[in-house]
């Protein structure tokens, strides 16, 4: 999706980008883990097919993504953003004939990071992202049967189970977003949303030169 290829949101211990193809070569070091491709429901890519399928989520209107980076270690200008690269969160919209529809992804690759309430804020993020921009107005998450971590952090976003698949070892959750929900998200989450460009060229001014902006303006 075009969309948000010049979008930053930014939360409180994390900032979300656009997926670039500068995050390409870690991100396709992360899925070469097994672990990942299992809980992910992922087929190992080659680089090749990794940097086509990263235009692919740029390009195709029924797919978002967003990079999740390091919120503290982003403050760092020194810090490049590849450095910063903790996950990923995504919105794909599963039927064509219905665009309020959407599936919610999301994958904290980084072991460190998880359980710390980064897989709860970034997905209320995504959310509030995606019912304020992208008309979405019910979540479903596909979630294997034995990522109990997974299970429960999505019925603590108050996600509902509605079906399970015993072939795929898969079970389907749902979240409709009425009035009390949408209320309860835009409570919950704390979140800005900055111009990308503008925000990485600021990022990388040396101080000096922004005292110099600063003293022009003023
Ligand atoms: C599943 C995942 C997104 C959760 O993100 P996270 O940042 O680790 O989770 P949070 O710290 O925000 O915790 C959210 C909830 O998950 C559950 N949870 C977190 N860690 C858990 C653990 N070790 N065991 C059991 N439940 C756990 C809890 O219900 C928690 O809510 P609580 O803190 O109110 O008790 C993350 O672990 C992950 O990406 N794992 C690998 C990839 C994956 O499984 N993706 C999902 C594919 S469907």
């Amino acid at each position: 999706m075009k969309i948000n290829e010049n979008t930053l949101l930014e939360g409180q211990r994390v900032v979300l980008v656009p997926y670039n193809a500068e995050h390409v070569p870690r991100y396709h070091e992360w899925m070469k883990s097994p672990e990942l491709q299992q809980l992910t429901a992922s087929e190992p890519l080659t680089l090749e097919q990794e940097y086509d399928m990263q235009r692919s989520w740029r390009e195709d209107h029924d797919k978002c993504t967003f990079i999740i980076l390091d919120k503290q270690q982003w403050t760092d200008p020194s810090v490049d953003e590849e450095t910063c690269m903790v996950g990923d969160v995504n919105i794909f919209l599963t039927d064509s004939t219905d665009p309020s529809l959407a599936e919610l992804e999301i994958m904290i690759a980084e072991e460190s990071y998880r359980g710390k309430g980064i897989g709860k804020e970034v997905s209320r993020m995504m959310m509030c992202y995606g019912v304020n921009k992208l008309g979405i107005r019910r979540f479903q998450a596909k979630i294997g049967l034995d990522n109990h971590t997974s299970i429960s952090m999505f019925k603590k976003l108050l996600f509902q189970e509605v079906s399970q698949c015993q072939v795929f070892r898969e079970v389907t959750l749902e979240l409709t977003v009425d009035e009390s929900v949408r209320k309860k998200l835009q409570e919950e989450v704390e979140m800005k949303e900055r111009d990308y460009r503008q925000t990485c060229s600021s990022r990388h001014e040396l101080p000096a030169q922004k005292e110099q902006n600063y003293s022009q303006v003023s």
